[in-house]
């Protein structure tokens, strides 16, 4: 018999718009008389995830100061999160019907009742590479930052301030590495039975939606600043496997634990930072994008879905999907007025050609008034402006691929 549905595909699209839609339409009506969609959101990652784990560690990898935080709702609250506002996890949990804020597991002002709903493990600076998480206190970069850190503050810190506290110092332990943000899921399934009991428990890490996203600072921070010696052991396709391997691993990992639905993000244009556009510039290139990096970004990227789409058929009550960061940045970066903005190349934040963390602060001359109409807020960190674009692409992508 003929059939008049379009196809499949399309239908399923057009399902999963409906559902976005709904949603977000939830989360801005009456909350509450819907049962939110997840028991949970359970985030992994580095700064497009931390939603103030680093404020609980001394780094200097931090953002718990202003004007970091000036578009939070509710006013202006520095909370660590590297933006103006929110982050992509927190976007989530919203249009999934959960609180809007996605709570720190290092934060003292939060408890198992807030961790049951969700939790995040992230932490700025880190990466899949275990040596990632060093970078700050490898001994080559100790002496730079040092550097860096002084005189760029005499700069910027001025005016009598001090850094903020609790401050740091060089030669400071790490930034949480992968493996212990996985160690810290543990830590959370115990203490979620204990509070909860052992099957609601199980019911809310199987219900939960796992959100990662981590990798960026595996090639910018690690690999093409030297700082580690990868560069020296591996080509960049090896440090690609290499990454994805471990990539690989962790997923596993938290699946053995108990993940069920899980999203796992790609690399963005990482060569189109305002801070590799500025190195650019410097290098005598131009101002344009770093092409040499943003194609390492696309053959990373190929390589993971590839690890994650073997992943699903390796663990058949696994709903994991890959999403594709890199065209959804690389489209607003080509059609900015469609999106509402006006500067895709500097971040908000003082000139927006190097600032971030501690040089993004009050202090800092020229940090422009409306946030929303820049894709960066650092010279790193995209606005909640942007973040709000790739939350709603990963819940597209999460119903589209059945894992909601
Ligand atoms: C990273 O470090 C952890 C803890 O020391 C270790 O268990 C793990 O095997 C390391 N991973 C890699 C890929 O070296
Ligand atoms: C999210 O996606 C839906 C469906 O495409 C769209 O209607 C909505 O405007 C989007 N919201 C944002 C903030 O981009």
């Amino acid at each position: 018999m003929a059939s008049h549905r379009r196809s499949g595909m399309s239908d399923a699209a057009a399902a999963a718009l409906l559902v976005v839609a709904a949603a977000l339409l939830m989360s801005t009506a009456s909350g509450g008389v819907v049962p939110p969609r997840v028991p949970a959101v359970i985030v992994f990652g580095d700064s497009t995830m931390d939603t103030g784990n680093n404020n609980a560690i001394r780094t200097p990898l931090r953002a718990d100061f202003p004007p970091y935080g000036r578009d939070m709702p509710g006013g202006p609250h520095p909370t660590g999160r590297f933006g103006n506002g929110r982050l992509p996890p927190d976007l989530i949990s919203d249009a999934l019907g959960l609180p809007p804020l996605v709570p720190a597991y290092l934060d003292p002002a939060y408890g198992m009742e807030d961790f049951a709903r969700g939790v995040c493990f992230a932490s700025a600076g880190t990466g899949i590479d275990n040596a990632t998480a060093d970078v700050l206190v490898s001994a080559s970069t100790t002496i730079v930052s040092a550097y860096y850190i002084t005189t760029c503050c005499s700069i910027y810190c001025g005016r009598g301030r001090i850094l903020p506290s609790p401050a740091f110092t060089i030669g400071d332990p790490t930034v949480i590495p992968l493996w212990k943000e996985v160690e810290y899921y543990e830590d959370y399934q115990h203490r979620l039975r204990a509070h909860l009991g052992r099957s609601r428990a199980a019911a809310i890490i199987r219900g939960a939606l796992h959100v990662v996203s981590i990798g960026t600072n595996d090639f910018l921070e690690n690999y093409f600043l030297f700082a580690t010696g990868r560069f020296a052991q591996f080509t960049v396709a090896e440090f690609e496997d290499f990454l994805v391997a471990g990539a690989r691993v962790f997923l596993a990992r938290i699946h053995g634990l108990g993940a069920r639905r899980v999203t796992f993000a790609g690399l963005a244009a990482i060569g189109c930072l305002s801070l590799e556009r500025t190195t650019n510039e410097l290098r005598g290139r131009g101002g344009g994008c770093v092409e040499e990096y943003n194609d390492v970004a696309k053959s990373y990227n190929a390589k993971v879905k590839a690890m994650v789409r073997g992943l699903r058929d390796e663990f058949p009550k696994l709903r994991i999907a890959f999403v594709s960061v890199y065209e959804s940045f690389l489209n607003i970066i080509n059609d900015p007025a469609k999106y509402g903005l006006e500067n895709v190349e500097e971040g908000c934040c003082a000139t927006g050609k190097f600032e971030m963390g501690i040089m993004c602060n009050e202090d800092a001359p020229m940090t422009c008034d409306d946030a929303d109409k820049f894709l960066f807020w650092d010279a790193f960190h995209p606005t909640e402006k942007v973040n709000r674009l790739m939350a709603n692409h990963t819940l597209q992508v999460c119903y589209q691929e059945g894992v909601l």
